[in-house]
């Protein structure tokens, strides 16, 4: 029943997130979430949050989390932005640089919520096809559209683009803002923050629900010039003053403050994607070259979604899109090793002789 909808609501086709199925005996890979818990400082300070904190609004500006952030990525606090997920820094970047005449344009295989975020807002957009390796070649975005937004490394491929061929695009493309989405940079892909004082128009978004294991938290960065800084500044002041709770911001301070620890489980996952991508390649599988936390895959067998509907019964949960050219892949988000274990335990019965 749609009947007090208003048109942009009945004609809206909304993002559909992995399947969030839970149980003690559920192998859940289908999120890219982090297997390791955040650092102990972090669950401390959520501990430490007082009744005092709670009952008054938290900084609208998260200043204090900001200024480690900046610290943590040698930048300024004037560069820094931070929100509630970086999907809502997404969101108002959209908001901010993309609502123009020209259109937005981003990877045909990409990140699923780019055109979600175009239909909500009215932006018009085109897409510029991955090569037959699935890789982005950054050459193929016209120096004369509306923007551009790609996740490096890209999702759900895990390939990632050279910092080279992201320097030589923001030459040329001055007049548009660039969105790097580096969610996943934390596990191999060069970050271009290190881009954003010669590139005025250069916008990174990061977050701390993949490398800094806090997806339930909902902690988004953007990092870039003042100026783009300044204008997600006006739309998050014009639709949300406080999208960073008190505890989100003590968290975000605690989890910079234990880098090492992170260092580690990143280490660990990085390790265990290499020892996943060599099983999967026994198996005669075609695996992506990753530098993310999931690896994109198709067996042998071009048997995807049967091998997908078959872990789905046996609790062991992947990502698979019934789509042109993703038809024949799973994404496999990389877990401990324990839970890697049981999910070829499980592909193993399934490819076993009946
Ligand atoms: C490419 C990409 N960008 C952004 C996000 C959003 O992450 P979050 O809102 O948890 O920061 C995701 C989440 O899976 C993602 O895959």
């Amino acid at each position: 029943m749609t009947r007090y909808w208003t048109d942009l609501a009945r004609r809206l086709t909304p993002y559909v997130p992995g399947e969030q199925r839970g149980g003690a005996n559920i192998v859940k890979l289908n999120t890219n979430e982090n297997p390791y818990p955040p650092s102990p400082a972090v669950l401390n300070a959520i501990r430490e949050v007082s009744g005092d904190t709670l009952r008054r609004y938290p900084d609208p500006d998260a200043t204090a989390l900001r200024e480690s952030i900046a610290e943590y990525h040698g930048v300024q606090t004037e560069q820094v932005f931070v929100g509630n997920g970086s999907d809502e820094i997404l969101a108002m970047a959209f908001m901010a640089f993309f609502t123009g005449d020209k259109p937005l344009q981003y990877p045909d295989i990409s990140y699923s919520f780019y055109p979600v975020y175009c239909d909500l807002l009215n932006i018009t957009s085109a897409t510029v096809p991955l090569d037959e390796q699935y890789r982005l070649n950054l050459d193929s975005f016209t120096t004369d559209g509306g923007g551009i937004v790609f996740p490096n490394p890209n999702a759900p491929t895990a390939v990632d683009v050279e910092l080279s061929a992201i320097q030589k695009l923001l030459s040329v493309a001055r007049d548009q803002v660039v969105l790097v989405d580096e969610a996943y940079a934390d596990f191999g892909a060069t970050s271009a923050v290190e881009l954003i004082d010669q590139h005025p128009n250069l916008l990174v978004s990061r977050t701390f629900s993949k490398g800094r294991s806090m997806a339930g938290m909902r902690l988004g960065v953007a990092i870039g010039d003042s100026n783009l800084i300044s204008a997600l500044k006006c739309v998050k002041d014009s639709f949300n003053s406080y999208p960073v709770d008190a505890i989100a911001q003590a968290a975000g301070i605690a989890s910079l403050s234990d880098d090492d620890y992170y260092q580690h489980t990143i280490q660990q996952i990085i390790y265990t994607r290499t020892e996943t991508v060599k099983l999967l390649e026994a198996r005669n599988w075609k695996v992506l070259p990753s530098s993310a936390n999931f690896v994109f895959a198709s067996p042998a067998d071009d048997n995807a979604s049967a091998v997908f509907k078959y872990l789905s019964g046996e609790g062991i949960l992947v990502r698979y899109w019934d789509r042109e050219r993703l038809r024949k892949w799973l994404r496999i988000s990389i877990g401990t090793d324990d839970e890697m274990s049981q999910f070829f335990a499980a592909l193993d019965r399934f490819n076993a002789p009946k």
